[in-house]
Protein backbone atom coordinates (compact mmCIF):
# COMPACT_ATOMS: atom_id res chain seq x y z
CA UNK A 1 0.00 0.00 0.00
CA UNK A 2 3.28 2.29 0.58
CA UNK A 3 4.21 2.13 -2.80
CA UNK A 4 2.16 4.96 -3.94
CA UNK A 5 2.89 7.45 -1.50
CA UNK A 6 6.72 6.55 -1.04
CA UNK A 7 9.23 6.28 -3.81
CA UNK A 8 9.39 2.57 -5.09
CA UNK A 9 13.37 3.33 -5.83
CA UNK A 10 14.20 3.51 -2.03
CA UNK A 11 12.51 0.29 -1.10
CA UNK A 12 15.40 -2.45 -1.92
CA UNK A 13 18.50 -3.33 -1.02
CA UNK A 14 20.10 -2.09 -3.28
CA UNK A 15 19.42 1.57 -2.29
CA UNK A 16 20.43 0.61 1.11
CA UNK A 17 23.82 0.34 -0.41
CA UNK A 18 23.48 4.12 -1.68
CA UNK A 19 22.71 5.66 1.11
CA UNK A 20 25.59 3.39 2.75
CA UNK A 21 28.15 4.20 0.55
CA UNK A 22 30.05 6.91 2.05
CA UNK A 23 30.60 4.32 4.71
CA UNK A 24 31.00 1.44 2.89
CA UNK A 25 34.28 0.70 3.77
CA UNK A 26 33.66 1.09 7.53
CA UNK A 27 30.51 -1.33 7.19
CA UNK A 28 33.12 -4.15 5.68
CA UNK A 29 35.38 -3.12 8.85
CA UNK A 30 32.68 -4.20 10.83
CA UNK A 31 31.05 -7.22 9.16
CA UNK A 32 35.02 -7.86 9.95
CA UNK A 33 34.58 -7.42 13.43
CA UNK A 34 31.28 -9.62 13.81
CA UNK A 35 32.85 -12.48 12.47
CA UNK A 36 36.40 -11.98 15.01
CA UNK A 37 34.33 -10.82 17.83
CA UNK A 38 31.91 -14.23 17.17
CA UNK A 39 34.25 -16.32 16.62
CA UNK A 40 34.67 -19.18 19.03
CA UNK A 41 36.21 -22.59 20.17
CA UNK A 42 33.40 -23.58 21.17
CA UNK A 43 31.71 -25.74 18.31
CA UNK A 44 27.58 -24.57 18.36
CA UNK A 45 28.90 -21.09 19.01
CA UNK A 46 30.74 -21.23 16.16
CA UNK A 47 28.19 -22.76 13.85
CA UNK A 48 25.35 -20.74 15.01
CA UNK A 49 27.52 -17.41 14.81
CA UNK A 50 28.54 -18.30 10.71
CA UNK A 51 24.80 -18.78 10.27
CA UNK A 52 24.17 -15.48 11.70
CA UNK A 53 26.20 -13.19 10.98
CA UNK A 54 25.78 -13.85 7.13
CA UNK A 55 25.87 -10.37 5.30
CA UNK A 56 22.20 -10.44 5.10
CA UNK A 57 21.10 -8.04 7.18
CA UNK A 58 20.35 -4.22 7.20
CA UNK A 59 22.75 -3.26 9.38
CA UNK A 60 20.96 -0.24 10.05
CA UNK A 61 22.28 -0.04 13.66
CA UNK A 62 26.14 -0.12 12.89
CA UNK A 63 24.99 2.36 9.81
CA UNK A 64 23.66 5.20 12.13
CA UNK A 65 26.55 4.92 14.77
CA UNK A 66 28.47 5.33 11.90
CA UNK A 67 26.87 8.14 9.99
CA UNK A 68 26.55 9.58 13.10
CA UNK A 69 30.28 9.70 14.36
CA UNK A 70 31.34 10.38 10.78
CA UNK A 71 28.60 13.48 10.67
CA UNK A 72 30.45 15.41 13.29
CA UNK A 73 33.63 14.31 11.95
CA UNK A 74 35.10 11.82 14.02
CA UNK A 75 38.24 10.00 12.96
CA UNK A 76 39.17 7.36 15.47
CA UNK A 77 38.69 3.53 15.96
CA UNK A 78 36.38 3.41 18.64
CA UNK A 79 33.48 3.53 15.54
CA UNK A 80 33.83 0.06 14.59
CA UNK A 81 33.79 -1.77 17.79
CA UNK A 82 30.55 0.30 19.25
CA UNK A 83 29.07 -0.71 15.54
CA UNK A 84 29.28 -4.02 15.70
CA UNK A 85 28.02 -4.07 19.46
CA UNK A 86 24.93 -2.58 18.55
CA UNK A 87 24.76 -5.30 16.07
CA UNK A 88 25.73 -7.70 18.36
CA UNK A 89 22.54 -6.72 20.64
CA UNK A 90 20.25 -6.60 18.42
CA UNK A 91 21.23 -10.13 16.85
CA UNK A 92 21.21 -11.49 20.58
CA UNK A 93 17.64 -9.50 20.90
CA UNK A 94 16.07 -11.16 17.90
CA UNK A 95 17.09 -14.58 19.04
CA UNK A 96 15.45 -13.91 22.44
CA UNK A 97 12.77 -12.27 20.67
CA UNK A 98 11.96 -15.37 17.86
CA UNK A 99 11.53 -17.46 20.77
CA UNK A 100 8.93 -15.18 22.45
CA UNK A 101 6.88 -14.73 19.48
CA UNK A 102 7.45 -18.65 18.53
CA UNK A 103 8.82 -17.88 14.85
CA UNK A 104 10.09 -20.03 12.56
CA UNK A 105 11.25 -17.81 10.00
CA UNK A 106 13.53 -14.90 9.81
CA UNK A 107 15.47 -13.42 7.44
CA UNK A 108 13.52 -15.77 4.50
CA UNK A 109 15.75 -19.06 6.68
CA UNK A 110 15.27 -20.63 9.84
CA UNK A 111 15.06 -18.56 13.13
CA UNK A 112 17.90 -19.81 15.18
CA UNK A 113 14.89 -21.40 16.99
CA UNK A 114 13.57 -23.84 14.64
CA UNK A 115 17.06 -24.87 13.89
CA UNK A 116 19.01 -25.09 16.99
CA UNK A 117 15.51 -25.32 19.54
CA UNK A 118 14.81 -22.84 22.36
CA UNK A 119 17.57 -23.85 25.12
CA UNK A 120 20.73 -23.53 22.52
CA UNK A 121 18.49 -20.23 21.57
CA UNK A 122 18.39 -18.86 24.98
CA UNK A 123 21.99 -19.55 25.81
CA UNK A 124 23.56 -18.21 22.36
CA UNK A 125 21.40 -14.61 23.05
CA UNK A 126 23.04 -14.50 26.16
CA UNK A 127 26.06 -15.45 25.12
CA UNK A 128 26.23 -12.75 22.51
CA UNK A 129 24.96 -10.66 25.04
CA UNK A 130 27.50 -11.05 27.74
CA UNK A 131 30.09 -10.56 25.12
CA UNK A 132 28.89 -7.50 24.11
CA UNK A 133 29.17 -6.44 27.56
CA UNK A 134 33.00 -7.50 27.68
CA UNK A 135 34.19 -5.94 24.75
CA UNK A 136 32.52 -2.50 25.67
CA UNK A 137 34.87 -2.23 27.92
CA UNK A 138 37.39 -1.87 25.36
CA UNK A 139 36.41 0.73 23.93
CA UNK A 140 37.78 4.41 25.33
CA UNK A 141 34.26 5.85 25.53
CA UNK A 142 33.20 4.83 29.38
CA UNK A 143 29.67 5.89 28.71
CA UNK A 144 29.25 3.42 26.05
CA UNK A 145 29.06 0.86 28.78
CA UNK A 146 26.04 2.44 30.98
CA UNK A 147 23.97 3.33 27.42
CA UNK A 148 24.29 0.06 25.97
CA UNK A 149 23.30 -1.42 29.93
CA UNK A 150 20.85 1.35 30.12
CA UNK A 151 19.11 0.21 26.47
CA UNK A 152 19.49 -3.22 26.96
CA UNK A 153 17.12 -3.25 30.46
CA UNK A 154 14.63 -0.71 28.32
CA UNK A 155 14.56 -3.01 25.38
CA UNK A 156 13.57 -5.98 27.97
CA UNK A 157 11.06 -3.86 29.49
CA UNK A 158 9.30 -2.94 26.40
CA UNK A 159 9.26 -6.66 25.34
CA UNK A 160 7.86 -7.73 28.71
CA UNK A 161 5.06 -5.11 28.26
CA UNK A 162 4.17 -6.36 24.87
CA UNK A 163 4.24 -9.85 26.04
CA UNK A 164 1.64 -9.05 29.03
CA UNK A 165 -0.32 -6.87 26.77
CA UNK A 166 -0.36 -9.72 24.82
CA UNK A 167 -4.62 -10.23 23.83
CA UNK A 168 -5.22 -7.05 25.60
CA UNK A 169 -8.24 -5.42 23.47
CA UNK A 170 -8.10 -2.13 26.09
CA UNK A 171 -4.33 -1.68 24.77
CA UNK A 172 -3.77 2.08 23.62
CA UNK A 173 -2.46 3.74 21.06
CA UNK A 174 0.29 5.59 23.25
CA UNK A 175 0.78 2.50 25.46
CA UNK A 176 1.64 0.74 22.00
CA UNK A 177 3.82 3.83 21.49
CA UNK A 178 5.75 3.29 25.25
CA UNK A 179 6.38 -0.17 23.96
CA UNK A 180 7.68 0.33 20.70
CA UNK A 181 9.96 3.34 22.05
CA UNK A 182 11.25 0.80 24.35
CA UNK A 183 11.57 -2.36 22.88
CA UNK A 184 12.90 -1.03 19.43
CA UNK A 185 13.09 2.51 19.37
CA UNK A 186 15.80 2.73 22.34
CA UNK A 187 18.55 0.75 20.35
CA UNK A 188 18.21 3.41 17.54
CA UNK A 189 18.55 5.93 19.17
CA UNK A 190 21.26 4.67 21.48
CA UNK A 191 23.24 3.94 18.57
CA UNK A 192 23.02 7.70 17.37
CA UNK A 193 23.75 8.69 20.47
CA UNK A 194 27.13 6.60 20.70
CA UNK A 195 27.77 7.89 17.27
CA UNK A 196 27.52 11.58 18.54
CA UNK A 197 29.64 10.58 21.98
CA UNK A 198 32.85 9.51 19.51
CA UNK A 199 31.95 12.68 17.31
CA UNK A 200 32.44 15.15 20.48
CA UNK A 201 29.08 16.15 20.41
CA UNK A 202 27.52 19.05 21.89
CA UNK A 203 24.63 18.34 24.38
CA UNK A 204 22.56 19.88 21.87
CA UNK A 205 23.57 18.17 19.17
CA UNK A 206 23.68 14.83 21.27
CA UNK A 207 20.03 15.39 22.02
CA UNK A 208 19.10 16.01 18.69
CA UNK A 209 20.96 12.82 17.44
CA UNK A 210 18.70 10.52 20.38
CA UNK A 211 15.44 12.21 18.51
CA UNK A 212 16.62 11.57 15.14
CA UNK A 213 17.28 7.94 16.46
CA UNK A 214 14.00 7.40 18.33
CA UNK A 215 12.01 9.09 15.79
CA UNK A 216 13.40 6.57 12.94
CA UNK A 217 13.16 3.60 15.44
CA UNK A 218 9.29 4.40 15.70
CA UNK A 219 8.86 4.97 12.37
CA UNK A 220 10.98 1.64 11.85
CA UNK A 221 8.50 -0.22 13.99
CA UNK A 222 5.40 0.95 12.99
CA UNK A 223 6.05 -0.22 9.64
CA UNK A 224 7.20 -3.67 10.81
CA UNK A 225 4.05 -4.11 12.19
CA UNK A 226 1.98 -2.80 9.26
CA UNK A 227 4.32 -5.06 6.92
CA UNK A 228 2.50 -7.77 9.18
CA UNK A 229 -0.78 -7.09 7.39
CA UNK A 230 0.19 -5.79 4.47
CA UNK A 231 3.37 -7.33 3.27
CA UNK A 232 4.62 -9.67 1.11
CA UNK A 233 6.11 -12.66 2.75
CA UNK A 234 9.34 -13.53 0.86
CA UNK A 235 10.43 -9.76 0.71
CA UNK A 236 9.89 -9.63 4.10
CA UNK A 237 11.39 -13.26 4.42
CA UNK A 238 9.25 -14.02 7.42
CA UNK A 239 5.46 -14.92 7.82
CA UNK A 240 2.98 -12.30 7.60
CA UNK A 241 0.28 -12.14 10.34
CA UNK A 242 2.12 -13.39 12.64
CA UNK A 243 1.51 -10.87 15.40
CA UNK A 244 -2.34 -11.98 15.13
CA UNK A 245 -1.16 -15.59 15.79
CA UNK A 246 0.51 -14.39 18.75
CA UNK A 247 -1.87 -12.03 20.26
CA UNK A 248 0.04 -8.90 19.53
CA UNK A 249 -2.31 -5.89 19.47
CA UNK A 250 -0.40 -3.28 17.11
CA UNK A 251 -1.22 0.12 16.13
CA UNK A 252 -3.67 -1.11 12.64
CA UNK A 253 -5.88 -3.52 15.49
CA UNK A 254 -5.33 -0.86 18.16
CA UNK A 255 -6.89 1.80 15.12
CA UNK A 256 -9.67 -0.56 14.24
CA UNK A 257 -10.97 -0.90 17.61
CA UNK A 258 -11.48 2.67 18.52
CA UNK A 259 -13.38 3.22 15.59
CA UNK A 260 -16.54 3.30 18.42
CA UNK A 261 -19.62 2.45 16.19
CA UNK A 262 -18.28 1.03 13.11
CA UNK A 263 -20.23 -1.99 12.55
CA UNK A 264 -16.92 -4.14 12.40
CA UNK A 265 -15.87 -3.15 15.38
CA UNK A 266 -17.85 -6.16 17.49
CA UNK A 267 -16.87 -8.92 15.11
CA UNK A 268 -13.51 -7.84 15.35
CA UNK A 269 -13.54 -8.00 19.10
CA UNK A 270 -14.90 -11.55 18.79
CA UNK A 271 -12.42 -12.49 16.15
CA UNK A 272 -9.76 -11.38 18.77
CA UNK A 273 -10.90 -12.25 21.96
CA UNK A 274 -9.21 -15.40 22.22
CA UNK A 275 -6.07 -16.12 20.70
CA UNK A 276 -7.35 -19.25 18.57
CA UNK A 277 -9.93 -17.99 16.44
CA UNK A 278 -7.85 -14.85 16.16
CA UNK A 279 -5.13 -16.92 14.68
CA UNK A 280 -8.63 -18.63 12.44
CA UNK A 281 -9.86 -15.59 11.48
CA UNK A 282 -6.52 -14.06 10.46
CA UNK A 283 -8.30 -13.63 6.77
CA UNK A 284 -10.88 -11.51 8.30
CA UNK A 285 -9.63 -9.58 10.70
CA UNK A 286 -7.63 -8.72 7.89
CA UNK A 287 -9.95 -7.50 5.63
CA UNK A 288 -12.13 -5.64 8.36
CA UNK A 289 -8.38 -3.93 9.10
CA UNK A 290 -7.92 -3.03 5.85
CA UNK A 291 -11.88 -1.94 4.94
CA UNK A 292 -11.54 1.14 7.76
CA UNK A 293 -8.53 2.78 6.82
CA UNK A 294 -6.78 1.63 9.32
CA UNK A 295 -3.35 0.58 7.13
CA UNK A 296 -3.48 4.23 5.47
CA UNK A 297 -3.68 5.55 8.93
CA UNK A 298 -0.93 3.39 10.37
CA UNK A 299 1.75 4.46 7.78
CA UNK A 300 0.50 8.19 8.20
CA UNK A 301 1.77 7.77 11.84
CA UNK A 302 4.82 6.17 10.69
CA UNK A 303 5.63 8.96 8.61
CA UNK A 304 4.62 11.74 10.76
CA UNK A 305 7.65 10.23 12.72
CA UNK A 306 9.87 9.69 9.80
CA UNK A 307 9.22 13.67 9.08
CA UNK A 308 10.12 14.39 12.79
CA UNK A 309 13.40 12.57 12.63
CA UNK A 310 14.72 14.62 9.26
CA UNK A 311 13.26 17.75 10.85
CA UNK A 312 15.95 17.07 13.82
CA UNK A 313 18.75 16.71 11.25
CA UNK A 314 18.29 20.26 10.51
CA UNK A 315 20.57 21.56 12.69
CA UNK A 316 23.89 19.95 11.04
CA UNK A 317 25.38 21.56 8.22
CA UNK A 318 24.53 20.03 4.76
CA UNK A 319 26.76 16.94 4.37
CA UNK A 320 26.81 13.87 2.64
CA UNK A 321 26.04 11.91 5.69
CA UNK A 322 23.28 14.47 6.43
CA UNK A 323 21.95 13.68 3.64
CA UNK A 324 22.64 9.86 3.77
CA UNK A 325 20.30 10.03 7.43
CA UNK A 326 17.80 11.68 5.73
CA UNK A 327 17.92 9.05 2.87
CA UNK A 328 17.70 6.12 5.91
CA UNK A 329 14.18 8.04 7.13
CA UNK A 330 12.38 7.69 3.94
CA UNK A 331 13.88 4.15 3.43
CA UNK A 332 12.40 3.02 7.21
CA UNK A 333 9.38 4.80 5.91
CA UNK A 334 8.54 3.57 2.76
CA UNK A 335 10.94 -0.06 2.70
CA UNK A 336 8.80 -3.36 1.94
CA UNK A 337 11.24 -5.54 3.65
C1 LIG B 1 11.40 -7.51 17.54
O1 LIG B 1 10.06 -7.12 17.58
C2 LIG B 1 12.03 -7.43 18.91
C3 LIG B 1 12.67 -6.37 19.42
C4 LIG B 1 12.85 -5.14 18.64
C5 LIG B 1 13.26 -6.36 20.80
C6 LIG B 1 13.40 -7.68 21.47
C7 LIG B 1 13.97 -7.53 22.85
C8 LIG B 1 14.15 -8.55 23.69
C9 LIG B 1 13.84 -9.96 23.36
C10 LIG B 1 14.74 -8.27 25.03
C11 LIG B 1 16.08 -8.93 25.15
C12 LIG B 1 17.12 -7.96 24.87
C13 LIG B 1 18.47 -8.18 24.91
C14 LIG B 1 19.36 -7.03 24.87
C15 LIG B 1 19.10 -9.52 24.98
P1 LIG B 1 8.99 -7.82 16.65
O2 LIG B 1 8.69 -9.16 17.19
O3 LIG B 1 7.85 -6.88 16.51
O4 LIG B 1 9.74 -7.88 15.26
P2 LIG B 1 9.92 -9.12 14.28
O5 LIG B 1 8.67 -9.13 13.46
O6 LIG B 1 11.11 -8.78 13.43
O7 LIG B 1 10.10 -10.35 15.09
MG1 LIG C 1 9.19 -11.03 16.72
Amino acid sequence: MNSNSTPAALSGRKDLEDIYKGISEDLDRVEESLQVFSSSSNLLVSEISTYLFQKDGKRIRPALLLLCARLLGYQGRDHILTAALVEFIHTASLIHDDIIDNADVRRGRDSVHARWGPNISVLLGDYLYIKTLGLSLESEHPQVIRILTDISAQMIEGELTEYAMSGNLELGEQEYFEIISKKTASLFSASCQIGGILGRATPDEEGSLVAYGRNLGMTFQIIDDLLDFSGNERDLGKPILSDLSEGRITLPLIYTLNQDGHRNRQRLIGLLSDKKSAAEGKEEILKIVKSNGALEYTFKKAEEFSVKSKETLSQFPASAHREALALLSEYVLSREK
